[in-house]
């Protein structure tokens, strides 16, 4: 791929075949697009040998398995930090406000929110440790601002001297989180690191898509590829 010209084609692309990935897309639970996986294949074979991965909004690990194997693939050495406060998303919560269904999952009383997240978060754990045993990805159980505050005021000492070359954008994707996750993974990451904003494709509604319009704007970074999510690069 060309890192010089950036992909106007509307047509998605996908990597050929990986009998592997395959496996982790039906073995995991997850959210993790073909054409995000091509992108982020693209942009972690364009990195240097040596450099870490930050992922906000991991799930139950479906992508940083995915971004662990593309690492190997491409004999990348470094470690995955994964950040996820482990959040119920309810996708109809404005409609239905009862305390039974804000309590619930999916209206089924006998599942609650709780339990379910507590679900999610042991599955991340056990799912990552089965399919990356060799360098497990590190999990901060926090919202990505409070990672962020944390890592800039140097409270996560274990983190210091991370060079953070690709981040995955994937937690809160309300514009102002999207905007604020954008801006603190420009600040924490090394020259020319590449950034993939999920959900960000031009023709999206979600608040990381308008915040991704914005970020064209911007003078820190430059867009990479579009398929159909956004991937950037910082200039410097
Ligand atoms: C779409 S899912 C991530 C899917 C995962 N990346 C995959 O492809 O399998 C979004 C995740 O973001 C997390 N999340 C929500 N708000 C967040 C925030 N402020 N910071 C970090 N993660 C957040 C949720 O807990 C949820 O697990």
């Amino acid at each position: 791929m060309n890192f010089n010209m950036i992909s106007r084609f509307k047509r998605q692309k996908q990597l050929p075949k990986d009998e592997f990935i395959d496996r982790i897309l039906c073995s995991v639970a997850g959210m993790t697009s073909k054409q995000n996986i091509y992108l982020m294949d693209a942009a972690i074979a364009a990195l240097p040998e040596y450099f870490d991965v930050l992922e906000i909004g991991s799930f139950a690990g479906q992508s940083a398995i995915v971004l662990d194997y593309l690492m190997k693939k491409h004999s990348k050495k470094g470690k995955i930090v994964c950040v996820d406060p482990f959040h119920y998303e309810g996708w109809y919560d404005q409609q239905n406000q009862s305390k039974e269904y804000l309590n619930s999952v999916a209206n089924q009383a006998q599942l609650s929110r709780h339990d379910y997240l507590e679900f999610v978060e042991q599955a991340f754990r056990t799912n990552v440790l089965f399919f990356c045993k060799e360098n497990p990805p590190l999990l901060y159980k926090m919202k990505s601002d409070d990672f962020f505050q944390k890592l800039s005021s140097h409270q996560l000492p274990e983190l210091t001297g991370m060079k953070f070359g690709f981040c995955y954008i994937d937690g809160d994707h309300s514009k102002e989180s999207a905007i604020g996750d954008m801006r603190n993974c420009i600040s924490c990451s090394i020259p020319k690191a590449m950034i993939l904003m999920d959900d960000s494709a031009p023709q999206y509604r979600y608040g990381s898509a308008v915040a991704a319009d914005e970020m064209l704007k911007w003078k820190e970074v430059k867009l990479i590829d579009e398929n159909p999510n956004r991937l950037f690069q910082k200039r410097h």
